[in-house]
């Protein structure tokens, strides 16, 4: 079976999360740069991966790599070494991204313009999501590597949350934050008392169930020639009513935005939604794991001093297992709690901190991989 080298991207403190989904999908994987791990494996891991990943962005599969130091040696080998006929049909339009660093070909213009030429695909001048093909085109001491794009829209783009709320946790960090507290922490009820557009609880919901993140939306490898055959297995769909988790925040617009979400997701039948204020929770009893993103001061509850709520939030939370997302250092600290694990994730330009208090557990493998 041919090998590929596939790169994933993630947010960049994330890869060892990301590691660890590969790794319970029994699948090697080695650091890249920042925000991306490399692994080797048949084309059949692009759906899969894909599918599967929920705290990473793109998957990425190296078309060629070679070295060039003219552009003549370049053009030659753009046309020659790149199995540009394999994948794409004429009509599919391309936009390419070019960089290149310590290299005696530097200009990225030339490059994207002779990797265009060479493809004869058409130009898609703005890479769109869901059309196109899209190109990295990375040159590092004069060695080219290509890769093309097979994901589409970011991973994190489920296809439930259409409904937003001020400032949405995004659904990697939010996955992310729920496999901190360990594959044992599925089927537990969980409550996300400050939960906006009900991020956590639906993701919780999704993992329990085993819902994959990727089952319900499109990715862009459907529009290439290995996978015109590609048809996704049918969404397995387990009776909902055997989890149970909740929500609650006092804003009432985050409710009715969660509810939707829910709804969108499949899985209204197994969340519970509550207007009301972090104390006042109508589920603290029912509760044996608590993850909550509460306001870090930027865009939520500016400039206010947030540590007497992280503090309530650490008293109501009490001896059940917990995860927390904040970039509000400072408040995560006054809370007291003695977290186990601690990753600090680049989001938007800000340093977010996801922190549980359930220790990193061994990895358990062997599920079936659904394409
Ligand atoms: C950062 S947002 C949470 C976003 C959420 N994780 C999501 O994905 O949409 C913080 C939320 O905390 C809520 N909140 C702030 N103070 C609260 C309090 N004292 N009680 C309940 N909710 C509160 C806000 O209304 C806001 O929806």
């Amino acid at each position: 079976m041919n090998e590929n080298s596939i790169r994933v991207r993630c947010a960049p403190g994330l890869e060892t999360i990301v590691a660890r989904e590969l790794d319970k999908l029994s699948l090697k994987s080695t650091p890249g740069g920042a925000g991306e791990l490399l692994l080797h494996g048949p084309m059949e891991l692009v759906p899969i991966l894909n599918r599967h990943l929920g705290s990473a962005l793109r998957v990425e599969i190296e078309l060629a790599r070679f070295t060039a130091k003219k552009l003549p040696e370049l053009e030659r080998k753009l046309t020659r070494q790149v199995p540009w006929r394999d994948w794409f049909s004429r009509e599919l339009p391309l936009a390419i991204r070019a960089k290149s660093k310590k290299s005696r070909i530097y200009h990225s213009g030339a490059i994207k313009e002779r990797a265009l030429s060479a493809s004869k695909q058409p130009l898609l001048s703005e890479p769109l999501e869901h059309a196109g093909a899209e190109l990295r085109i990375e040159a590092k001491n004069d060695e080219f590597a290509l890769w093309l794009d097979t994901t589409g829209a970011p991973l994190h783009r489920r296809g439930y949350r259409l409904e937003s709320t001020k400032a949405p946790l995004r659904e990697d960090l939010a996955f992310a934050l729920l496999e901190l507290l360990g594959d044992s922490a599925k089927g537990e009820p969980l409550l996300d008392p400050m939960c906006g557009s009900g991020t956590l609880a639906i993701e919780h919901i999704w993992r329990s169930l085993g819902y994959l993140p990727g089952a319900h939306r499109t990715f862009r490898f459907q529009l290439f020639k290995p996978f015109s055959d590609y048809r996704p297995d049918a969404i397995h769909k387990p009776s909902t009513s055997e989890v149970v988790s909740y929500g609650s925040d006092r804003n009432r617009g985050a409710i009715a935005a969660a509810q939707k979400n829910a709804q969108r997701a499949g899985v209204h039948a197994s969340l519970h939604f509550a207007e009301s204020a972090l104390k006042s929770s109508p589920w603290w009893k029912e509760a044996k794991i608590v993850a909550c993103n509460p306001p870090w001061g930027h865009r939520v509850s500016k400039n206010k001093d947030l540590r007497p709520l992280y503090q309530s939030l650490a008293e109501k939370v009490s001896t059940r297992r917990f995860a927390v997302a904040s970039a509000n250092r400072k408040a995560i600290a006054s809370m007291g709690v003695d977290f186990a694990q601690r990753h600090r994730i680049g989001f938007n330009g800000v340093d977010v901190e996801l922190a549980s208090t359930e220790p990193s557990q061994a990895v358990e493998k062997g599920p079936t991989l659904s394409r």
